[in-house]
Parts: structure tokens; sequence; C-alpha cells
């Protein structure tokens, strides 16, 4: 069965005119950080995207300088580990599906870089599967090694329930109490899916401007040419 459908919630970027919360996707970074990159990657993001977005520049190159990379073969062909840099991805939890399915019972923690865009109705969804769990009504009984969760098709669901109050420890101080947790972590993954979406409606609106010019100007000088015919 389909889960059952999530609510619209008031996301702050949700009007063509409005732009991410910044300070959202960077306590959204923290929480995948702290909580979900145990078992997702993220692996169409790299650190140099998070500059001007999430963090300063020198923040992110020392967050980079904390991982620890695979690199090489070098000169005498080994492989060998280098801190991270700005043009490195974001460190991955598995080296491939076998491992992640082996290591979550069989399940897999898909990658996160464009969950955001693959559900339908993505961000709403995301927000209400992080806080949906809960005990399975009366006469449901869930498989041992899932969850019950309303919001994720078939109602059971093999990742346990990894937003709890207080779960992380934001920069800015901000309580992470659970549902500002996802909602953090919701806007984090929605902006990597749609990193551009700022700038695209900073585009559109820059154009619009330009075309009501184009066409001001056109109508006038097509009246002025023709004025001397009438
Ligand atoms: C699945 C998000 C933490 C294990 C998923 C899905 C999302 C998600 C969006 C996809 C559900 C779908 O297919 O529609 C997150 C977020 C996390 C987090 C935002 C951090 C707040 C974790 C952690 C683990 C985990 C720490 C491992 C302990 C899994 C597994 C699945 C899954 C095994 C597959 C579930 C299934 O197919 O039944 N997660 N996750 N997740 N996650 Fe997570």
């Amino acid at each position: 069965s389909d889960g059952l459908h999530a609510a619209s919630y008031p996301w702050p970027h949700e009007g063509i005119f409005d732009s991410y919360d910044h300070a959202s996707i960077r306590r959204g970074h923290q929480v995948y950080t702290q909580v979900c990159a145990a078992c997702h990657s993220m692996k169409y993001l790299h650190w140099r995207q998070m500059v001007g977005v999430a963090y300063t520049e020198e923040e992110a190159k020392a967050l980079a300088f904390d991982t620890e990379v695979m690199d090489g073969p070098n000169d005498e062909g080994e492989m060998f580990t280098r801190p991270g840099r700005l043009s490195d991805k974001l460190p991955a939890p598995y080296a491939n599906e076998q491992a992640a399915r082996y290591t979550n019972g069989g399940a897999y923690p898909p990658d996160l870089s464009l969950i955001a865009g693959a559900r339908h109705n993505g961000q709403n969804y995301i927000f209400a599967l992080l806080t949906g769990y809960r005990d399975p009504p009366a006469g449901i009984h869930v498989r041992e090694g899932l969850q019950y969760n309303p919001y994720f098709p078939g109602g059971a669901i093999a990742m346990p329930q990894m937003i709890v109050d207080g779960g992380v420890e934001y920069d800015d101080g901000t309580p992470s109490s659970a549902s500002q947790q996802a909602k953090d972590v919701t806007t984090f993954l929605t902006w990597s899916c749609y990193p551009f979406q700022d700038e695209m409606r900073v585009m559109g609106i820059k154009a619009c401007f330009v075309l009501t010019l184009m066409i001001a100007f056109a109508s006038y000088s097509k009246r002025l040419r023709w004025a001397p015919l009438k």
C-alpha cells in the first residue's frame, strides 16, 4: 500500500520570491553529519558546494580536513589516505551496497543527495517520515527488525527512529527538538537536490524585468515606425 500522504508544511523557501533559510541548511548538515551519515551517503555532494551556502570557506576547509580520504595510487603505485579537501565528496559510510545491506539486516539506506526529488511530495514526505514513528495500531504486527511508520509505503520501515529530542548539538545554539532537527535536515536535503534554486529564482525575476522592458520598447518602436502610414 502507499504510505499515508504527508501534510504540506509551510517551508520558508516555498514561494518563488523566497530563498532557502541558510542557517537551517547549516544546521541540517549538522544533523546529517551527527546522525544520518552513519548509514546514508551523499555521493553527489562536495565540500566546496557548501561554501557560501552553509559555511565560510575556512569552515568548510576545516570540516573537510577532519575527514579521511583514500587517494592514490602514488608514484610507488600505493593507495594512501590524506585529509579531505574542498574538492572531495562527503565521506560515505560503506564501501558498497553489499556492505550497507550486510550492516542493516538486508535493507539498503539509499544515498540522500537527490532523495528529496526522488520521492513523491519529497520534502513533506521526509519530514513526516522522520517524525512519524509511533506504536502500531491494534491488530497490526510489524516484523522483527522493522518499525511501524505510516508514511513509509507498506507501513514498516527498516530504518529505526533516528531523530529524538536533543539528539544533536547545533553550533548556533538552537535547541535541538526532534521537529527542529527534522525541519533542518529536510531543508538540507532539499537544498542538496535543488542547489541552484535561489540563483534560478533571481534569474527568473531578472528575466521578467528585462522582458518587460523589451516588450515596452518593441511596442513603442512599432507604433513610431508605422505612424506615418496610418
Ligand atoms: C531509508 C532518511 C538516518 C537506515 C531512509 C529514507 C530516507 C532516510 C529519506 C528513504 C525512505 C524511502 O525509501 O522512501 C534518513 C535521515 C536520517 C537517517 C534524514 C538522519 C536523520 C539513518 C540511520 C540509519 C538509517 C542512522 C542506520 C542506522 C536506513 C535504512 C533505510 C533508510 C536501512 C531503508 C529502509 C527500508 O527500505 O525499509 N532514510 N535516514 N537511516 N534509512 Fe535512513
